[in-house]
């Protein structure tokens, strides 16, 4: 037997302006894209804004339905759009920001598990590394690419 360890390395900031000029605007637009969101269940307005390598920018935000399992994160939301709209560009970012009563999360809300499998499967199609920046009011995270969040993703059949 073997004993083994596994480490997540990722970085926090105390504030926005505090990340690259390019983070900071894919931050920007996931808060941006809470304003999208459809969430009359929950009242958790979720905002996702994914980054192509050539830096266009798709935002998205989570749907909720009265059959709940119909509805989607903000995450999927978004990936599933900018991989439908332009299959042949890679996807290198996705940042996340959540709202309630209006308010910025003060922490940074983490995507669930459905959602980084899903961030796993655009990152092997794109062939690129996916950084993930989670947003919150009082600190930001940032993951260099999606394994870090999912280590042992499952991408084979
Ligand atoms: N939600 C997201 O959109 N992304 C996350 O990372 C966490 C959860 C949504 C799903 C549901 O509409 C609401 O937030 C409450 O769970």
């Amino acid at each position: 037997m073997t004993n083994k360890e596994l480490k997540i390395a990722y970085q926090e900031f105390s504030s926005l302006d505090r990340l690259s000029a390019e983070d900071q605007t894919l931050a920007v637009a996931a808060i941006e894209a809470t304003e999208s969101s459809y969430a009359p269940y929950s009242q958790f307005n979720v905002g996702a804004a994914v980054m192509y390598e050539d830096g266009d920018i798709i935002k998205g935000a989570n749907q909720e339905n009265a059959a709940y399992p119909s509805g989607t994160c903000a995450e999927r939301t978004a990936l599933f759009y900018a991989s439908a709209s332009n299959p042949d560009k890679s996807i290198v970012a996705i940042a996340i920001a959540a709202r309630q009563n209006g308010q910025l999360c003060k922490n940074p809300v983490t995507p669930c598990g459905a959602c980084r499998q899903v961030m796993a499967q655009y990152q092997l199609k794109g062939g690129k590394p996916m950084r993930i920046i989670l947003v919150g009011a009082a600190k930001i995270w940032k993951f260099e690419k999606v394994d870090d969040l999912l280590p042992f993703t499952f991408d084979s059949i």
